[in-house]
């Protein structure tokens, strides 16, 4: 290893220019080994005092050496000339428990090594790298230290030199929103994106790289540098400044996820395990739920958050949506357009997030869904005005608390006064001091236009969901997302954290919609949802969320046999097992629940059959399954509605036989019997 290390170094023209003063010698602190020992990390400072990393793994290279250094403002010393002044390795494998999530005990086994560096103007940075059996994270920090007092970082050089050509999927870097629909090319054809970026090599291997623990910094980008080098590019402040720190800096982690398949991908808990533990001593008012509410009727163009004839949030509608939700194991319902302001969306200070509208009796509803035994859950639009909702957010909050109320979603939607960015460090401060406030009033956020997943639940886990991505809205009033849409998400979006993406549109499309008003620009009049109805209950399994919304209107789901699968399903699970997947192209995923097991598949434009060999299941129990299915008379464009409902008896010597229509997918239920 050690005359590997150093043809390596001679190659590229790197030398080693001091000798660490902790305990092991040199050759083993530059170099860190996976606890499986399959992927390896190398560090070497070259002439000019330049950091690299390079990472090889499962007999491959996997990234050239590549830079690391920070670029302050007027100040580049800490990118060269650096001096190696310690470096410390330790480990870790413990498992801990998750309040809630796909699965609850959860790994954490590392291999980690610090390197604390100094500088020609003798200051000090530490690196902190660590290496797990299924990837890599590092991150930097600028410690408390005589001299460094306001920090202005200008740039993170962080580069991602990646060693071969892969296919990628990604959405383009975008500083102000997630919505997009993922781009299939090769990795150098990618010329900037927004994290995370999932790649596949040749060899089958599976990247993807994101960031964790996103805390007081800017949002990370990508952009090509060439061919399939990449560097960080943060976003800016509106002076241009990248992150704003005093004394201290500390980054998020850089993640880059290795795995050799792309199950095994979505069943890594690196970013999890990268987030510190939970910080709220009482989280048993944190619950998972399932929910309906007064939203879809506005994005289809029949009804409004405004007041007026076509309202949506009125106490009359409000009480149907609670009974219905009372008789069908539903726990929350939703109102959006409850609350005055909507009229004035676009205008500064438009939102008021306390005052009810006069048709929406604010007290009224609350004791309906306590009679009931339905929960309310609050919405606070803010526009983007996040200055005034900052003002209104104790006040508005305490309301909710103060009316027993414990859900809240949040949005965005509009831009950030003074030239912020949704991703930049002031953004991210925003979105805290809300998940904060909210854990103080005891109340769980499911934020729109977010910042994007990087395992803040697990610190802080009243953070339920997020939207980050083009979600089911989409469909409402633009040519809608396309049936691959669905079976990227859960290999890039969702490897952040759980997605609000909101399926179940029984009323594929729009059959029962006579006449609507048309509200939204994307809307070109060809708006339908691109998937069987089948799909739309997979989705409740594939896309994982601890608030599950069932979203079409209520009116859809009457009288209709494949809805028993939502009214049963449970919105917290102990274990989530991937039985089949590839990027793009297919996903199955199973989901325990005490003794049951759901499973939900989907596929893309292509129909599809899958063998789901159900061996995980206890063997020894039987279990009655129902399945609803896509049947021969499904078909995307004519017939998406078309779904068989069967059951049978099966066990953990079963094969099943998933058949998909384009565009299709499958739900299932297992009930243990015995
Ligand atoms: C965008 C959100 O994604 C959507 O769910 C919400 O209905 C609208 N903004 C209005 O708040
Ligand atoms: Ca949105």
């Amino acid at each position: 290893m050690k005359l590997k290390i150093r043809s390596l170094l001679q190659h590229l023209g790197l030398v080693l220019i001091f000798i660490g003063t902790a305990s092991c010698s040199v050759d083993e602190n530059l170099e860190l080994s996976s606890p499986d020992a399959k992927l390896h990390l190398q560090l070497s400072l070259n002439q000019n005092g330049e950091i690299y990393y390079q990472l090889d793994g499962f007999q491959n290279q996997l990234i050239n050496p590549s830079k690391l250094g920070l670029i302050l403002k007027d100040d580049d010393s800490f990118s060269h000339s650096f001096k190696l002044i310690k470096t410390e390795t330790s480990k870790k494998d413990e498992v801990w428990q998750a309040v809630w999530g796909e699965n609850i005990n959860i790994q954490n086994n590392y291999e980690q090594l610090s390197v604390s560096l100094e500088n020609a103007k003798g200051k000090k940075m530490n690196l902190f790298f660590k290496l797990f059996n299924d990837g890599l994270a590092f991150r930097y920090e600028i410690p408390k230290q005589e001299g460094i007092n306001e920090i202005h970082l200008m740039n993170e050089i962080t580069e991602f030199n990646f060693a071969k050509e892969a296919t990628a999927w990604s959405i383009p870097a975008n500083f102000e929103s997630y919505e997009m629909l993922y781009r299939t090319s090769q990795l150098s054809e990618v010329k900037d994106a927004n994290t995370p970026l999932t790649f596949r090599t040749e060899t089958g291997i599976h990247m993807s790289v994101h960031e964790a623990n996103l805390t007081d910094y800017a949002g990370m980008t990508l952009k090509q540098v060439e061919g399939t080098s990449f560097s960080c590019n943060l976003v800016p402040w509106p002076d241009g400044v990248k992150v704003k720190a005093n004394k201290t800096l500390l980054s998020p982690w850089r993640t880059i996820t290795i795995t050799k398949d792309a199950a095994q991908l979505i069943e890594s808990n690196l970013i999890l395990n990268l987030n510190e533990a939970c910080r709220l001593e009482n989280t048993s008012w944190i619950e998972p739920m399932k929910y309906i509410g007064i939203w879809w009727g506005m994005h289809l163009g029949v009804e409004t958050w405004t007041m007026g004839p076509k309202h949506g949030a009125t106490t009359s509608n409000m009480k149907k949506y609670i009974d219905f939700a009372a008789g069908n194991n539903i726990q929350a319902v939703l109102a959006e357009g409850w609350n005055t302001g909507w009229e004035n969306w676009g205008k500064p200070k438009a939102f008021d997030q306390v005052t009810p509208y006069d048709d929406f009796d604010f007290e009224e509803i609350v004791t309906y869904t306590n009679k009931k035994g339905i929960e309310l859950i609050g919405h606070h639009e803010t526009g983007g005005d996040i200055y005034f909702y900052e003002d209104q957010m104790e006040k508005a909050m305490k309301k909710l608390h103060d009316a027993g109320i414990r859900s809240l979603k949040t949005g965005y939607a509009g831009p950030i006064p003074q030239g912020h960015f949704h991703h930049g460090q002031r953004m991210v401060q925003h979105y805290r001091k809300v998940l904060e406030t909210a854990a103080k009033y005891q109340i769980m956020v499911n934020a729109h236009e977010p910042i994007k997943a990087t395992g803040i639940r697990r610190t802080y886990p009243n953070m339920m969901a997020r939207e980050g991505a083009r979600g089911m809205e989409w469909n409402g009033w633009s040519e809608g997302n396309p049936p691959e849409h669905h079976v990227m998400l859960p290999f890039t979006r969702c490897l952040g954290g759980p997605l609000d993406y909101t399926p179940g549109t029984f009323d594929i499309l729009y059959q029962n919609r006579k006449t609507y008003t048309k509200w939204n620009s994307n809307d070109k009049g060809n708006s339908r949802v691109n998937t069987t109805l089948a799909k739309q209950l997979a989705m409740w399994i594939c896309l994982y969320s601890p608030v599950q919304m069932a979203s079409d209107l209520i009116d859809n789901y009457k009288g209709q046999a494949a809805f028993q699968f939502f009214r049963n399903l449970p919105s917290k699970w102990e274990k989530s097992k991937v039985l089949a997947a590839e990027v793009g192209d297919f996903y199955a995923v199973a989901r325990k629940n005490s003794d049951n097991w759901y499973i939900g598949t989907m596929t893309d434009e292509k129909s599809r059959t899958l063998s789901l060999d159900l061996s995980f299941l206890k063997s020894g129990k039987r279990y009655q399954a129902t399945f609803y299915a896509d049947n021969d008379n499904t078909s995307l464009d004519k017939n998406p509605t078309a779904i068989s409902i069967s059951s049978a008896e099966v066990n953990s010597d079963t094969v099943l036989k998933i058949k998909m229509a384009a565009g299709g997918g499958q739900a299932i239920e297992l009930i243990a019997i015995n």
